[in-house]
């Protein structure tokens, strides 16, 4: 759970760090966890009496997104850090939305083995010191052929796309988010194109690039018929 780093993002935040990030993306949920909420929700279709596992959730935001889309599927927001699951857990109670919390690190989820219908992982995978112990952890939990999403931040994006996100998180979050994403992004964005044939060899019967930006999705199912 400690990541055994300074650098913001990786294993526990600082409780000043967490609650000025969270405080400047709430102004981008719209245009991001949504938007990622949406096109996960499209994908799957209907995932009543299924189970989602999201990893690495901070504040809640995408698990908030996805319920409403997906009625009937038991949501579960997991996170290291004790400050991102209160924010979590406020976010929840106000929205009057029912979605468990586990305070875990997402190579080690305390549940059993093929649990999960659908995992769910937005900026967390280029955060970790050991990113393939949790691309396992995510395989342990699916079901057969259950479906693994991947957000996260390429590092082959054109520069511009950087620059014009600093730019707006600087807008509407203030200097010291931005410099929280500017250095997040430089320190440890992952080569998408990469990762597809990484999590083939990782295990994924399927892994597919669906989405590329300076943020891509990524898409993969575990093997086996569901
Ligand atoms: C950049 S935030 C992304 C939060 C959320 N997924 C989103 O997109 O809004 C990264 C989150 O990963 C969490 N985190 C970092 N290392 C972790 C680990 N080893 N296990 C679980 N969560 C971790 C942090 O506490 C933080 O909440």
């Amino acid at each position: 759970m400690d990541g055994g780093s300074d650098r913001p993002g990786t294993g526990e935040w600082p409780e000043d760090v967490a609650r000025t990030w969270a405080a400047g993306m709430e102004r981008s949920v719209r245009y991001d966890h949504r938007r990622w909420a949406r096109r996960i929700a499209a994908t799957l279709g209907s995932a009543r009496g299924k189970v989602l596992v999201d990893l690495g959730s901070g504040p809640g935001f995408l698990p908030a997104e996805l319920a409403p889309l997906l009625p009937g599927c038991r949501i579960i927001a997991t996170d290291a850090s004790p400050v991102m699951l209160r924010l979590a857990e406020e976010r929840f109670r106000d929205r009057g939305l029912d979605i468990g919390l586990r305070r875990c690190s997402a190579d080690a989820v305390p549940l059993p083995a093929a649990t999960a219908d659908v995992v769910t992982a937005k900026h967390l995978l280029r955060l970790l010191p050991d990113p393939d112990a949790m691309l396992a952890e995510v395989l342990r939990l699916l079901v057969p052929g259950g479906w693994f999403f991947l957000v996260d931040f390429d590092a082959e994006a054109p520069p511009w796309k950087a620059r014009a996100m600093e730019a707006w998180l600087r807008l509407t979050g203030g200097r010291a988010f931005a410099r929280i994403f500017r250095e997040s992004y430089r320190d440890t964005a992952l080569v998408a194109r990469e990762l597809p044939e990484r999590l083939r060899r990782a295990g994924f019967a399927e892994a597919r690039l669906a989405e590329e930006g300076l943020s891509f999705l990524l898409v993969a199912r575990a093997p086996g018929r569901e």
